[in-house]
């Protein structure tokens, strides 16, 4: 869906190609798509600015969706918070989208992904000769996001000299390529994200106080599925739509079994941890009647065997979480056959419908 550039950043197109997405629940408010290009900026082809979807009914999305709505229209910058993969990034596109910038570009740059010298030169450009191997001067991503939105991703990495170079940028609204003391004016909007705790930075000293009060000015924190279990049948019901139409499969429904154990699942990997689960679903199950669920710590071979318990060892579930996802998934890979299911678990099928009942029970 994104189009990767060198160099760990993305820059988006000002048309989509990107599937409508599932049209939200009544609850939800949806965007207002904005009222159309920029003047001085037409477009060849009328386009509707792309209207990427987020997809959910709990509250917690529901109050996502309105503070987007609310600050979108805004030159304010927004810090989006939240465990990796809970849609950060969605969240930062739909800001975009959702503002009188939708139609000029959305720079994504990952942080972390490059070391400070390269992040440096990205961000505000170089002269020429500003060091070995610049042959050539270069438009820094703040120039580039010209009338658009550069987002950056994991801000909580950033060393202390680009910090302090951020801050000013924020400030000024200008900059100046390394090598050179021209000042550039820069028209961006920041969205920022991070999934750690830039409080706790500050405290520690890693991060600069001055710097998290101008990002923390509007924070939109993404809450991690499993305090959403409501989103997670609507998320893996348009992931599963999505990948059949992406690999060519049929979209057998999930079964009962797959049902209940994708809404108990932790999910430490958020959505995009449910999305890849899905594809790799549908990829194994397409042509049986129901689809089982599929999870990387499945056993499928003997060297996968110790990877449940791995799993729960590092991502410290308790006894009952251990418990419960070795009666589902044993029910599952059974295609829910419960007799099989408690012979092979050594429990009586009494046992097994009552486990089962409580699930049930847990889960409304
Ligand atoms: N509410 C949602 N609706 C639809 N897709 C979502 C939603 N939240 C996350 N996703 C998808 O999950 C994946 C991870 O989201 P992303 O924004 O990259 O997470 P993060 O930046 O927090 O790590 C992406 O493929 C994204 O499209
Ligand atoms: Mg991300």
């Amino acid at each position: 869906m994104k189009s990767v550039g060198y160099g760990g950043y993305a820059t988006r197109p000002r048309t989509s190609d990107t599937p409508a997405r599932a049209v939200p629940p009544p609850s939800v408010p949806a965007f207002t798509p904005p009222a159309g290009p920029p003047s001085g900026a037409v477009p060849a082809v009328p386009t509707v600015a792309p209207t990427r979807r987020i997809i959910g009914r709990s509250p917690a999305i529901g109050r996502v969706l309105h503070l987007v709505s609310r600050v979108a229209p805004t030159r304010a910058t927004v810090l989006v918070t939240g465990e990796t993969g809970t849609g950060k990034e969605l969240v930062a596109l739909a800001i975009h989208d959702a503002s009188s910038r939708a139609y000029g570009p959305f720079v994504a740059v990952n942080c972390s992904a490059l070391a400070e010298s390269v992040l440096e030169s990205e961000l505000f450009g170089h002269v020429k000769g500003a060091f070995t191997g610049a042959t050539n001067s270069k438009r820094g991503l703040f120039q580039v996001a010209s009338g658009g939105t550069l987002f950056l991703d994991e801000v909580g990495t950033l060393t202390p000299a680009i910090q302090v170079k951020l801050l000013r940028v924020i400030q000024q609204r200008t900059i100046s390529p390394v090598g050179s003391h021209a000042v550039i004016p820069v028209d961006f909007r920041l969205v920022a994200a991070t999934n750690h705790d830039l409080a706790l930075l500050v405290k520690n000293g890693s991060f600069r106080k001055d710097l998290f009060y101008r990002l923390q000015v509007f924070n939109i924190h993404v809450p991690p599925l499993r305090s959403r279990a409501e989103d997670i049948p609507l998320l893996a019901d348009h992931f599963r739509r999505r990948f059949a139409r992406e690999h060519g499969l049929e979209a057998p429904p999930f079964s009962a079994t797959a049902q209940m154990r994708m809404r108990t699942f932790p999910w430490p990997g958020n959505v995009r941890e449910l999305e890849n689960a899905v594809e790799r679903s549908l990829i194994i199950h397409a042509d049986d009647a129901f689809l089982s669920l599929e999870l990387p710590a499945d056993v499928h071979s003997p060297g996968d065997a110790d990877r449940l318990l791995d799993r729960a060892r590092t991502e410290r579930w308790s006894l009952e979480d251990l418990e419960r996802e070795y009666i589902l998934s044993t029910l599952d890979a059974a295609g829910g056959r419960r007799s099989e299911t408690a012979r092979s678990l050594g429990i009586s099928r009494r046992t097994l419908y009552r486990k089962l009942q409580r699930y049930r029970e847990k889960m409304t």
